[in-house]
């Protein structure tokens, strides 16, 4: 072959999509995966800590201001607030999918405020978001699978235990997700965090846009995985119900800490029942 390249993609030939090749690099793209820094040890404190956390997303406003949530080995902390108030946010800051402009992130006696998301999860995280969280075209039991992504052992015996816990995903184990009710989306998803076999299990709304007596269902689980030993950090919007089963509650108001206490604590507390639990 005579001049130039026989390379399609070096010479005027070929692919001149843009969206496609992008000639700058990838330089244009927000990464999907955050570059993963060092960790630190530290000593005391809760189990897990997102401490006076402040930032927002990329170059935007900051959403958090000085937030601080945290849960105690052995415990199970709540969430709570009104729509927009930022209690998605700070899960994905501790979870690492923003960047805090100050604040840092502690799980079990190291400061892992510059690890990435996946980094994170091999440090012991397992985190249900509250949207997009099962993969709607495989079945149960390939979601299980994918949450199993980090392991290299036998998972078998987890996966066992995951459909003990919610024995009607066995049932469905080789249907569609995206066929299943949203409560048994719901149980994919924990099921999905559970297959890592985390150390701390973060949720946010488990229960949303369940009925009442699903919702009851979910956290009757919830309690059985918490009394595992497997402490876990969660958002609902069930304030009242969700309380009542909190060793430790936040509320959050404009991404600040507006009220922290017991379960107990908030409840009896007027001013949380005023704004927050219906009277
Ligand atoms: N991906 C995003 N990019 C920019 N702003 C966002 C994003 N997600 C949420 N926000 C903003 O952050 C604020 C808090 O939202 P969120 O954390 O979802 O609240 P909550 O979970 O308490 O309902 C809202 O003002 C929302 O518009
Ligand atoms: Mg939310």
């Amino acid at each position: 072959m005579s001049g130039g390249s026989d390379n399609p993609w070096q010479d005027g030939r070929g692919n001149k999509d843009h969206s496609i090749a992008n000639p700058r690099g990838t330089g244009t793209m927000t990464p999907a995966h955050r570059k993963s820094g060092a960790t630190k040890k530290v000593e005391g404190g809760p189990f897990l800590i997102g401490d006076t956390m402040t930032g927002g997303y990329g170059k935007g406003p900051d959403i958090l201001h000085d937030c601080t949530i945290a849960v105690e080995a052995g415990q199970i902390a709540v969430i709570v607030g009104p729509n927009g108030a930022g209690k998605s946010t700070a899960m994905k800051a501790v979870f690492g999918m923003l960047d805090v402009r100050s604040g840092s992130v502690r799980l079990d006696g190291e400061d892992i405020t510059a690890l990435s998301p996946q980094d994170r999860v091999v440090k012991g995280m397992g985190f249900v978001p509250q949207t997009s969280n099962i993969f709607t075209s495989m079945t149960v039991e390939e979601n299980l699978e994918m949450g199993a992504f980090i392991r290299r052992d036998d998972i078998s015996g987890t996966m066992e235990q995951v459909y003990d816990l919610f024995p009607i995903l066995k049932e469905k184990r080789y249907q569609p997700a995206g066929e299943l009710s949203g409560g048994q989306r719901q149980q994919v998803a924990v099921g999905r965090a559970l297959m890592t076999k985390p150390k701390v299990l973060m949720l946010d709304e488990p229960t949303a846009g369940v009925s009442p007596i699903v919702m009851d269902e979910l956290f009757d689980r919830i309690i059985e995985v918490s009394r595992t030993g497997l402490p876990i950090l969660m958002v609902e919007q069930n304030a009242r119900q969700a309380l009542e089963i909190a060793d430790k509650g936040y509320v959050l108001v404009q991404g600040r800490n507006a009220y922290t206490g017991t379960g107990k604590e908030l409840l009896a507390d007027h001013e949380v029942r005023k704004s927050f639990l219906g009277g």
